[in-house]
């Protein structure tokens, strides 16, 4: 066998029994762990090389019974060679993330094990494999009839995995189905669905119906939404435009598209299109982006229409004791913020005409960082979150809000920017107040001035130490910067507010 006959009988007998321990051996090392692709291979070329050496004259057998150990011997051996050599190429493929077609693998292996089987054949056996191939022909080409289908499948397999129109892991479209792609087998295709259904597609349909992959880098999604006439387009733009920055998971470049597309019965039929990396995020973006157009179309009061009757009812009935109810509500609500406390409901009162309810929908941003704002925020119900960028750039958590705490009193009292980003943890309903009810307010109450100077300044610091900027003791000085900004932008009296 393979020039070891050149040892002569004992050699080869000796170097053989070696040889066969040495595979058995690794084939029990291998295994477990990376390279227990090589097992199979191994395993054959022990049981080869162990029949070959029985077939040797050190063994007394009937002589057809070495016969038949060689040829074993000789098959297994080339057979274990061949897959040692496939099974590796595959790895290889694997590790560099490319695809190895295992339909042409197993092809070639079947190819390969024939040339083997025949060679063997003709050499110790003395058969004619060519008498043999031209009977079995006869037969191949019934079977192949009736296996019309089965060999479709097989083919066009091996044209999915040749062409590569996609790769296991991405998400297709075939006929009605979507899924993410598991494997290409010989006669269908293994896909996964959201519902975590298997299905098994027929290679065949697969190649004769239209493939969409969404897997090419970027994907889009649209939707369609119908809004009141009463909002001019342009600033209905503006609005969706803001709301899709704050989503998590939407690309701003490629930017999103929003397409004033008709004018119907009872709204403006407005076409949003937005981009996105993985498939999978689809319908989990679907949702975010719809609940949080609703909050915000709702805060900017952007009507989204419902059937004309409902609008007529609404319309003639002002509820105006319910908005007194309200009313009181909201100002009850206020007197619990601390620096509002001592205040009673007519100075409250001076603040109502600044005041809007809003409702965030949780995980939508309320204020971004660097952002100029002139409104302060009172929290009625839900958790806000507040972070701010570290000094890396990452986002720092600096508190947790809850009724009845406030925030937004930074930049409404200095005209600074935002110091920080406050996102809705919860669905959450705050009350917003203008800077114009609170310069009336100073006026009358200074002292309430310092009582916001000091949770500013107490905030600033704590803000400081959270993100790791420099901290030294600048807390008073701080506080005299901010009363000093406070006085300027609210236009009061250099003696109002003093800081203990
Ligand atoms: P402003 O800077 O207007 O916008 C971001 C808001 O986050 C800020 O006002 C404060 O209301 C709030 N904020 C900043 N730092 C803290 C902190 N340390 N604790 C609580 N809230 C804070």
């Amino acid at each position: 066998m393979i020039g070891l006959s050149l040892l002569g009988p004992e050699g080869r007998f000796f170097v053989e029994l070696i040889l066969a321990f040495a595979a058995a051996v690794g084939s029990i090392l291998v295994r477990r762990g990376s390279r227990s692709f090589l097992q199979p291979g191994l395993t054959m070329c022990a049981i080869g090389l162990l029949c070959d050496a029985v077939s040797g004259p050190q063994l007394s057998l009937p002589m057809e019974w070495k016969y038949l150990a060689s040829a074993i011997g000789l098959v297994l051996l080339s057979w274990g060679i061949i897959k040692l050599l496939l099974d590796s190429a595959a790895e290889v493929a694997h590790r560099r993330r490319t695809h190895f077609s295992t339909i042409f693998k197993d092809l070639l292996t079947i190819v390969l094990y024939t040339i083997i089987v025949m060679a063997v054949l003709r050499m110790d056996f003395r058969v004619d494999p060519t008498s043999l191939l031209a009977s079995t022909a006869v037969v191949a080409v019934v079977v192949g009839l009736a296996l019309q289908e089965l060999l479709g499948n097989i083919f066009s397999g091996l044209t999915l995995q040749l062409g590569k129109p996609f790769s296991p892991g991405d998400w297709v479209q075939s006929g009605n189905y979507v899924g993410r792609v598991q494997g290409i087998g010989w006669r269908s295709t293994a896909v996964v669905t959201r519902r975590n259904e298997k299905l098994e597609i027929p290679n065949l349909t697969i190649a004769k119906d239209v493939l969409i992959n969404y897997s090419n880098g970027i994907v889009a999604s649209e939707l369609s939404i119908g809004l009141s006439y009463e909002a001019p387009p342009n600033y209905v733009r503006e609005v969706i435009e803001r709301t899709l920055r704050d989503v998590p998971g939407i690309m701003q470049v490629p930017q999103p598209e929003i397409v004033t597309w008709e004018y119907g019965d009872s709204s403006i039929t407005y076409h949003i299109k937005y981009w996105f990396r993985d498939y999978a995020d689809s319908e989990r973006l679907r949702d975010a982006v719809n609940r949080s157009l609703w909050y915000s179309l709702k805060r900017n009061s952007i009507e989204i229409p419902f059937p004309i009757r409902t609008l007529k009812l609404s319309r003639q009935s002002p509820n105006t004791a319910a908005d007194e109810a309200f009313e009181r509500e909201v100002i009850g609500d206020m007197r619990q913020v601390d620096f509002l406390r001592n205040l009673d409901d007519e100075e409250l009162r001076i603040l109502l005409p600044g005041v809007t309810v809003k409702k965030f929908g949780a995980g939508e941003v309320i204020v971004r960082e660097g952002d100029n704002g002139d409104a302060l925020y009172m929290i009625r119900s839900g958790t806000v979150e507040v972070v701010a960028a570290g000094r890396d750039g990452k986002a720092v958590h600096i508190a947790d809000l809850k009724h009845p705490a406030f925030f937004g009193e930074m930049a409404l009292m200095t005209g600074e920017p935002r110091t920080a980003t406050v996102r809705a943890r919860t669905d959450a309903e705050l009350i917003e107040v203008s800077r114009d009810g609170f310069v009336e307010l100073f006026k009358k109450h200074p002292e309430a001035v310092a009582q916001i100077g000091e949770v500013i300044a107490l905030r600033m610091t704590e803000r400081r130490e959270l993100i790791n900027a420099a901290v030294g003791d600048v807390a008073r000085e701080q506080t005299n910067w901010l009363l000093s900004k406070m006085r300027m932008v609210f236009n009061l009296a250099s003696s109002y507010g003093s800081v203990r």
